[in-house]
């Protein structure tokens, strides 16, 4: 397949980046995960305005404008042929000797993309997924899609090593996110998600989550909640690119909603099939 280096789109076999890239060895660098249904970019324009916020924060600026960046991902879907996947993208401060503080040259950053075929997690969806609790041990800039993602690493892991699909992170009694997605529960028909500050990363599926809520009369509340909110609610579900609206039925063993994805869950699955079709 092909990938993107920079500027240009080149045979993924070529596309090689440098042992002193600051990406590769401080994670000093930002990325975003695009999903392509129909071989078109989902919400191209908001991951690529997250994109820029990310580097921005970081101090790193992208040299592309976003219309030339959407211009050569759709170019690089294309080649690649994809229909159903993902977009994995990342910018790096660049390649330097190796010092913490940055380069006092000016370094080139370094863009990297290629995409993978990603079926929709359909049974998951229909089914629900197993989570686990950990203690949100993260930084607390989590608003940047940082490539430093070892927290949510060690978060996903304990997930995975429990046999369940997510980790739903908490600093002390609040509820935060998952390791790779936002998390949601729904109290007496309103659904509750945190608020979008530091603590959390702005999800883009979350974005049009809230939106359909707001067209559709589902009352939502953005603030912190609680564990024991969590252990209380209704239903509880997810977000991410690639797991979309996805419901959460059990919880470090204990049955959510009697163990069945709710109806709010239902009801937002289905109005976000509407939008990706
Ligand atoms: N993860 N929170 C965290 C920590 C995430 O890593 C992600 C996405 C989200 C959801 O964001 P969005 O709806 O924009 O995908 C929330 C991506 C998919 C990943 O790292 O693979």
């Amino acid at each position: 397949g092909f990938a993107i280096l920079n500027g240009n789109i080149i045979d993924r076999s070529e596309a090689k980046v440098d042992v002193e890239d600051r990406g590769y060895q401080f994670g000093d660098g930002v990325y975003e995960v695009i999903r392509v249904y129909n071989g078109k970019m989902f919400t191209g324009a908001e991951h690529l305005e997250r994109f820029g916020k990310s580097s921005d924060s970081i101090g790193i600026s992208l040299p592309y404008r976003t219309e030339e960046l959407l211009a050569l991902l759709e170019e690089l879907i294309e080649k690649n042929n994809l229909q159903l996947g993902i977009i994995y993208m990342q910018l790096t401060r660049g390649v330097s000797p190796r010092n913490h503080a940055f380069p006092i040259e000016k370094v080139a950053p370094v863009l990297t993309a290629y995409t993978k075929e990603f079926a929709r997690p359909d049974e998951s969806m229909k089914k629900g997924v197993p989570a686990i609790l950990t203690e949100d041990i993260r930084w607390l800039r989590c608003d940047i899609k940082s490539l430093n993602l070892l927290g949510n690493l060690l978060a996903k892991q304990k997930a995975a090593e429990a046999g369940c699909f997510e980790a739903i992170q908490h600093r002390g009694e609040n509820v935060t996110e998952g390791s790779s997605s936002n998390i949601y529960i729904v109290k007496n028909g309103v659904v509750i998600t945190h608020e979008s500050n530091n603590l959390i990363l702005k999800g883009i599926t979350k974005d049009v989550i809230l939106e359909l809520c707001l067209e559709n009369n589902i009352p939502v509340e953005e603030r912190t909640f609680t564990l024991e909110e969590l252990a209380n609610a209704d239903e509880v579900f997810l977000s991410s690119t690639t797991s979309e609206v996805m419901p959460i039925v059990e919880i470090d063993d204990k049955k959510v909603t009697e163990g069945q994805p709710g109806p709010v869950t239902k009801k937002l699955q289905k109005l976000f099939q509407l939008e990706i079709e």
